[in-house]
Parts: structure tokens; C-alpha cells; sequence
């Protein structure tokens, strides 16, 4: 059983879209897996409530009995459990979620500031090592627009970073966009989601090669 935490220091980076391909990148694969909405925003639960069931979009199911109970309640019966965090390392939920995956993803967008605010991620991490020793965590550069120099400029100033940056990026696609407003992955898109899928896939496929 893997748990995959989306967590997050600002708002709007891509976290949920993040969780929500991920999470159908893995039930592509045949595994079962089940998303847990840590957020009060609830945009997962939106998402999933807005498509139809048979969509190929994971479960979403809310943390209302406590995100600890919740997660370890579901992964008694799934093979992975992806949480999507609120937009702050200071919420409750986003610690908890910390204490409890084997993994984090922290989609970070283009911009400086942005890259600074990950080092609070950082430091909540190695606070809670203790606790959680085998929490490994990766930035994943979100809606990337490669031709713009700070796009291109980003994978080098995140390597100046306390947590390592994954190789597969994420890029500003319309696509996101369009299948959150139709309550699907880009994995259900056919032929106009096949390169988002791509790189969903890449990160997949290096989230568990680091181990
Ligand atoms: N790679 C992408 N390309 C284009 N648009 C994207 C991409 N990722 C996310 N978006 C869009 O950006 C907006 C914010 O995305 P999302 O809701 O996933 O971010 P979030 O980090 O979960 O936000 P919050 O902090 O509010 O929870 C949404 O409109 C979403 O469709
Ligand atoms: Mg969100």
C-alpha cells in the first residue's frame, strides 16, 4: 500500500489536478486506489461529483472522521491512497497527510516566490522525520510554459532547493482545464489529453523509482 500526499504552501499550483491524474493514472494501471479531499475547499469531491461514475476518476471520499482514520480506514482496501492537502503547510490536514505518506508531491509553480515558499515544506518535513522516516518528497514543476525564459530557468534555481525536483515537469496545458469542467483525467481525453497523460505517466514512473 502507498500513500501519496499533494501538498502545497500557495494556492492554485495544480495540487488537485495533480492528485486527481495521478490517482487515475494508477487505477489505469489496474491498481485500486481511492482519493481522500483534505481540503474544506472540497475540489477534488466537486470534480468527481461533476463527471459520470464510470469515467475512470478514482473514488473521492472526504476526511470527515479525521484524515488518520479515514486514510488508514481505506488502505486497508486500496493499493494506494493519493490526498489532496488545502493550499498551507500550516493547515492541520497538510501536516497529518505528512505524517502519514510514503510520498509527497509538491507541484510548485513557475515563479520565485513560489519556489521560496517550499522551504516551510521542507522544514515541516525533516520536523516530522521522527515521526515518519520514510516519507520521501518531490517537487514537480506545474503549468511549466517551456518557451518563457523563467519557465526554463525554474529546474535550476529549485536545485539550489532543500527537497529534490522531479525530472518530469508538468506544462500549462488547456486541456487541465477542460476536464476538470467535465469531471474527468486527462487519461479519459483520448488523443487531446495523450501528451498530459505522458507526463502524468513520467512522474508515476519516477515517484517510484525514488523508492
Ligand atoms: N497543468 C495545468 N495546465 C493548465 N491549467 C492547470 C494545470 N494545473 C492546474 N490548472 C488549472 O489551474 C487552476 C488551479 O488548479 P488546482 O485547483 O488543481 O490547484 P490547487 O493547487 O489544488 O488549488 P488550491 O490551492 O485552491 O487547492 C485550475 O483552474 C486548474 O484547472
Ligand atoms: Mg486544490
Amino acid at each position: 500500500m502507498s500513500i501519496i500526499a499533494v501538498v502545497g504552501n500557495k494556492g492554485g499550483t495544480g495540487k488537485t489536478t495533480l492528485a486527481l491524474n495521478i490517482a487515475a493514472a494508477l487505477a489505469q494501471r489496474g491498481d485500486s486506489v481511492v482519493i481522500v479531499d483534505a481540503d474544506p475547499q472540497q475540489s477534488a469531491y466537486q470534480w468527481r461529483l461533476t463527471g459520470a461514475d464510470d469515467n475512470g476518476v478514482p473514488a473521492v471520499v472526504a476526511a470527515a472522521m479525521g484524515l488518520d482514520k479515514t486514510v488508514r480506514a481505506l488502505g486497508e482496501a486500496h493499493a494506494h491512497v493519493v490526498i489532496d492537502c488545502p493550499p498551507s503547510i500550516k493547515a492541520t490536514q497538510a501536516e497529518q497527510a505528512l505524517t502519514l505518506a510514503d510520498h509527497a508531491l509538491v507541484p510548485v509553480q513557475p515563479s520565485p516566490m513560489d519556489l521560496w515558499a517550499t522551504t516551510h515544506i521542507a522544514k515541516v518535513i525533516e520536523r516530522l522525520r521522527p515521526e515518519n522516516p520514510r516519507l520521501r518528497a518531490l517537487i514537480v514543476m506545474s503549468q511549466l510554459e517551456p518557451r518563457t525564459t523563467l519557465s526554463r530557468l525554474m529546474p535550476e534555481a529549485a536545485a539550489e532547493l532543500d527537497l529534490p525536483v522531479a525530472a518530469a515537469g508538468i506544462r500549462r496545458r488547456s486541456i487541465h482545464r477542460h476536464c476538470a469542467l467535465e469531471g474527468r483525467s486527462v487519461f479519459q481525453a483520448g488523443k487531446r489529453g495523450a501528451d498530459a497523460a505522458a507526463e502524468i505517466q513520467q512522474l508515476l514512473t519516477e515517484l517510484f523509482d525514488h523508492g
